[in-house]
């Protein structure tokens, strides 16, 4: 998902044409601008985090593009392309890397696991906006 700073940056296509032209298989794409509650959902194993509520508020601040990205090993792929959560281990050559020294208003998620992947899906996209 490219967060609502990256679009509000003009990112959205530069973070998209990195996954392109990487190689993956673009399933479903939408941008939509969260509810609180979607917000909530999609962060709800943070819940008890100190940052929780303004991490909730920051992705509700405009819209998102969710995407649904195939390839073998997708989720460590994705998740090496996106780069570290920590601004200072995040390399050059990640999306974050490249373009973010914030934690929080860091550009990109990626789902962690295939169980995660596989909810968060379900969580953002109908069953009819998935290309088979
Ligand atoms: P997390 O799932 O740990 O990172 P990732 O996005 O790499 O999967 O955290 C979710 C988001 O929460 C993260 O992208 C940014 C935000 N966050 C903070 O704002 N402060 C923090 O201290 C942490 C750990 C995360
Ligand atoms: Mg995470």
């Amino acid at each position: 998902m490219v967060k609502p700073d990256g679009v509000e940056r003009r990112l959205a296509g530069e973070i998209i044409r990195r996954f392109e032209t990487r190689g993956l298989r673009l399933v479903a794409l939408k941008m939509l601008h969260p509810s609180r509650e979607l917000a909530e959902a999609h962060y709800a194993v943070h819940r008890e985090r100190p940052f929780y509520g303004e991490l909730v508020d920051f992705m509700i601040s405009g819209p998102v593009v969710a995407m649904v990205w195939e390839a073998g090993d997708a989720i460590k792929l994705c998740r090496n392309m996106i780069g570290a959560l920590k601004p200072f281990e995040a390399v050059a050559g990640t999306i974050r890397g490249d373009f973010t020294t914030e934690i929080q208003t860091n550009l990109v998620h990626g789902s962690d696991s295939l169980e995660t992947a596989q909810s968060e899906i379900a969580l953002w996209f109908k069953p009819e906006e998935l290309l088979a």
